[in-house]
């Protein structure tokens, strides 16, 4: 029988970590025949890890420009991924998450009529506005898909209520807990002294990433202020913030936070650094998607610095805290994590609602019993925690 051919499609540098261990998956298995298109709506930071994970692109857009905007990414990424399709006619397409890149790749993928599987679905904040545009990229992704790999199965009710039948949905756990797996390691040694040199036991390390569309502007602002403060505050501190290479980010958090002593801003880190500096941090504050899923599993608290999120999971285990982005709120809720042991242990658990690093497994699995050459559909995750 004739190779399943699948084309993974991915833009940035969140999607490449949790495509990177399917990828690696698919293309283990005989039956598939597995390609990469990326869109390089990331540069550098996609490179970075295609060259961590080993994964050499079959097709290259290299759209990215500086300060694009939403309309460029979505034409140039529709226009260059129709002739990229037109070319590998593949059996089906594979998108992750909620960006820009995945939703011209859904849409690329149903004019040539070709089936969408999405990783990653099902996330919702119910506010078409939050995040920006990354709620509504995943809701019209959804309604583009043939199948939902659903991380959790609140993803899943999501998609359940929103009409998607039951049979289209499959939990499997996020990928980025089996990119994890790989990475975090006892004996890691960071690739400047800087790093490893930090006094991991004695200074508080808080690790910080904030980036966000919605957050650009004034809440950046705030954010920088209120850890300046808390760095000026405790001399046991240490803030390491590896700043994303957006300018609109960087100028206001260079403007705020350079020329600090306990303040670290760095350049983008490569995933397994990124990772392992989680697993040695006291706690991590941020506004990204993926860092709220990885820093529960390290048993590492997280605040995050946004009004929602789509990522309820830990929150209701309480390893998470929703702090917003007032300068005042974010030194408080810092400074108790700082200060208040029972507070911080109790938000110091490490806890797996979002993978048990099978998820990709599960993927190709399903994907053999939906293209009719295993009978049986796979297990499906369960989250224990
Ligand atoms: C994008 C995604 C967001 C995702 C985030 C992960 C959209 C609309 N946004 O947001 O959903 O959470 O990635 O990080 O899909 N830049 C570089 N080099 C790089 C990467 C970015 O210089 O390797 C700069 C460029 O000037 C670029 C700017 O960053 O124009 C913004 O990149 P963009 O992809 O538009 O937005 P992100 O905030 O990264
Ligand atoms: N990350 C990284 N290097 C960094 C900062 C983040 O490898 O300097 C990783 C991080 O561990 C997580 C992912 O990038 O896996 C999150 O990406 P980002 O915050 O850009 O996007 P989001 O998760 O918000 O979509």
């Amino acid at each position: 029988m004739d190779k399943i051919k699948i084309l993974v499609i991915f833009g940035t540098r969140p999607e490449a970590i949790k495509m990177a261990p399917l990828v690696q998956e698919l293309k283990k298995r005989d039956n598939f025949q597995c390609e990469v298109a990326i869109t390089a709506q990331h540069r550098e930071m996609l490179d970075q890890v295609l060259s961590l994970f080993n994964i050499k692109a079959d097709y290259d857009l290299n759209i990215m420009t500086e300060k694009q905007t939403l309309f460029s990414i979505t034409t140039s990424a529709l226009l260059g991924l129709g002739k990229v399709l037109d070319k590998v006619k593949p059996d089906m397409v594979i998108v992750h998450g909620d960006t820009t890149t995945t939703f011209a790749g859904a849409l690329a993928a149903f004019y040539h009529r070709i089936r969408v599987g999405h990783v990653e679905a099902g996330l919702r904040t119910h506010d078409k506005w939050l995040p920006f545009p990354e709620e509504m990229n995943r809701k019209l992704t959804g309604s583009l898909a043939d199948i939902h790999f659903s991380p959790t199965e609140i993803a899943r009710k999501n998609l359940l209520e929103e009409g998607v039948k039951p049979e289209k949905i499959v939990v499997t756990g996020n990928t980025v807990i089996d990119a994890l797996k790989t990475t975090v390691k006892q004996d890691f040694i960071f690739s400047t002294d800087l790093l490893n040199n930090l006094d991991y036991k004695r200074q508080k390390i808080i690790l910080v990433t904030a980036h966000r569309r919605e957050n650009l502007g004034k809440p950046l602002a705030n954010i920088c202020h209120a850890l300046r403060k808390l760095a000026d505050n405790f001399p046991e501190v240490k803030i390491i913030y590896p700043v994303h290479l957006n300018p609109a980010v960087r100028d206001t958090v260079f403007d705020i936070l350079g020329g600090h002593e306990r303040i670290l801003l760095l350049k983008p880190l490569d995933t397994d650094e990124m990772h392992n500096l989680m697993a040695h941090c006291y706690m991590v504050v941020t506004d990204s998607g993926g860092l709220q899923e990885e820093a529960p599993s390290l048993g590492k608290p997280v605040l995050v610095l946004r009004n929602e999120t789509e990522r309820p999971e830990a929150v209701k285990a309480g390893t998470v805290k929703i702090i917003g982005t007032e300068s005042e709120t974010i030194y408080e809720e810092a400074r108790k994590l700082l200060t208040d042991k029972d507070e911080y242990e109790q938000m110091a658990n490490a806890i797996n609602p979002y993978g048990d690093g099978h998820a990709s497994e599960r993927i190709a699995d399903f994907l053999l019993y939906y293209f009719g050459i295993n009978k049986d559909k796979p297990a499906e995750f369960k989250a224990q925690y």
